[in-house]
């Protein structure tokens, strides 16, 4: 198949690129650049055996997505591009709906006057909200609390809706629980502007002496210690699903929304040790108060991708620490070159395919 992926540029996309090209597929990528870097295309092209079809474009840009569907062929879409960040779209929520919600829009219709009609969309646990029970089975109630979790309800139910008035167009929701680690080789990996939002960066940043203490939010939780329970997962074991996903579309042309996650709930200290044994350094933290919209405990009920797609997480948390640890040891400053909006991805910028992966770390 060849592949359209948007956002592929980024943390959990540029793990899917791997993925598809493992499993024969041919990929294109779509990504403005608003959060990965260019610096990630070289890595790809090492990894996957060849230059890496990235065209720099806004998904909101119809006429340019039209230009590209009307010159390519594609068989199907991930469509990872999005912002994700919770907290900005409390504070920015326009932005989220414009991004999120019209980009998707901008894409279907793209997708529709093609003739595509087989989209991966990246949803997220964010749709549970504060789940009644967990684990979370995919009927539970969907509810969610900020603007973020809106685009991805919102954009589940249009996604549905298209599948249900268009019985041509098939789509797979995939909820993902907590993305982490990094692709083995330590060529590609999360790589966030700023200070992280996020637990398993922020621990490597700390353990990297780029931050000196990591803030526990909340150690008053009732859970095993106290501290959050979430169900961290593993990005190659994500990436790989994607093509599960995508090939099962292929195939019965069923739409289709899972869980993907371990099925098991780990707490911000049992994290921590793992990734103290994992890389051999102390995280020197302090419990502070909870951070304003979290949940106690959310992990995933993951047994609907196993029946549907043969799909088990295989990777757990030491090997999740481990990759994130070497990817953050070999680069302490991500990609280092990033893109700036609307520049284009020249073919001059396409990696050597002969490059090695050192000379690829070295920045080359
Ligand atoms: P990321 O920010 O690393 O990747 C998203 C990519 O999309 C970036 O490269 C960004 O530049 C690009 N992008 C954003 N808006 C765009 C637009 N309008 N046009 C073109 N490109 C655009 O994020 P990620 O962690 O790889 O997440 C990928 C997807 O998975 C997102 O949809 C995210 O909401 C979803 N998700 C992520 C997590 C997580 O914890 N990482 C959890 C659940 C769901
Ligand atoms: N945490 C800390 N300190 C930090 C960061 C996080 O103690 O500096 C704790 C949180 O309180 C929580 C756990 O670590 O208990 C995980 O927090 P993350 O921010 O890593 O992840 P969340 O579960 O809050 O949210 C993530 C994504 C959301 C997505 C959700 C479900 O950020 O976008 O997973 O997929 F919706």
């Amino acid at each position: 198949m060849h592949v359209l992926v948007t956002g592929g540029a980024g943390f959990i996309g540029a793990h899917a690129c791997v993925a598809l090209a493992a499993r024969g597929h041919r990929v294109s990528i779509v990504d403005n650049f608003a959060n990965s870097c260019r610096g990630v295309l070289p890595r790809l092209a090492l990894l996957t055996g060849s230059a890496v079809d990235c065209r720099c474009l806004d998904i909101r840009d119809r006429a340019a997505l039209a230009e590209l569907f009307a010159s390519t062929r594609f068989d199907a879409v991930i469509h990872f591009a999005a912002l994700k960040a919770v907290g900005e779209s409390c504070e920015r929520p326009l932005e989220y709906f414009d991004n999120n919600i019209c980009g998707t829009v901008s894409l279907l219709q793209a997708m529709s006057a093609a003739g595509v009609r087989r989209l991966v969309f990246s949803s997220s646990a964010t749709v549970y909200g504060t789940p009644e029970a967990v684990p979370v089975r995919e009927d539970a109630r969907l509810d969610v609390t900020n603007p973020y979790g809106r685009t991805k309800l919102v954009n589940e139910q249009l996604v549905d809706d298209l599948c249900r008035f268009d019985p041509a167009f098939a789509v797979a929701n995939l909820r993902y629980f907590n993305p982490v680690g990094a692709h083995p080789s330590g060529l590609i990996g999360e790589d966030p502007g700023g200070i992280p939002n996020n637990l398993m960066p922020y621990v490597c940043q700390v353990a990297a002496g780029r931050r000196a203490c990591l803030r526990v939010f909340g150690g008053d939780y009732p859970t095993i210690d106290g501290t959050g329970v979430r169900d961290y997962i593993h990005v190659v074991d994500l990436a790989r699903a994607h093509v599960d996903a995508l090939e099962y579309l292929m195939d019965t042309g069923r739409p289709l929304t899972v869980n993907l996650g371990t099925g098991r709930g780990i707490s911000v200290l049992e994290l921590l040790r793992a990734f103290e044994y994992a890389s051999g350094r102390q995280i020197p933290h302090e419990i502070v108060h909870r951070r304003p919209g979290d949940v106690a405990e959310v992990y995933a009920d993951p047994s609907l991708a196993a029946r549907v797609l043969g799909w088990k997480a295989e990777l757990g948390l030491d090997a999740m620490c481990r990759d994130a640890w070497h990817w953050q040891s070999l680069n302490p400053d991500g990609y280092l070159s990033r893109t700036r909006p609307g520049q284009r991805v020249a073919a001059s910028a396409r990696p050597p395919v002969t490059a090695g992966a050192d000379a690829v770390l070295r920045g080359g």
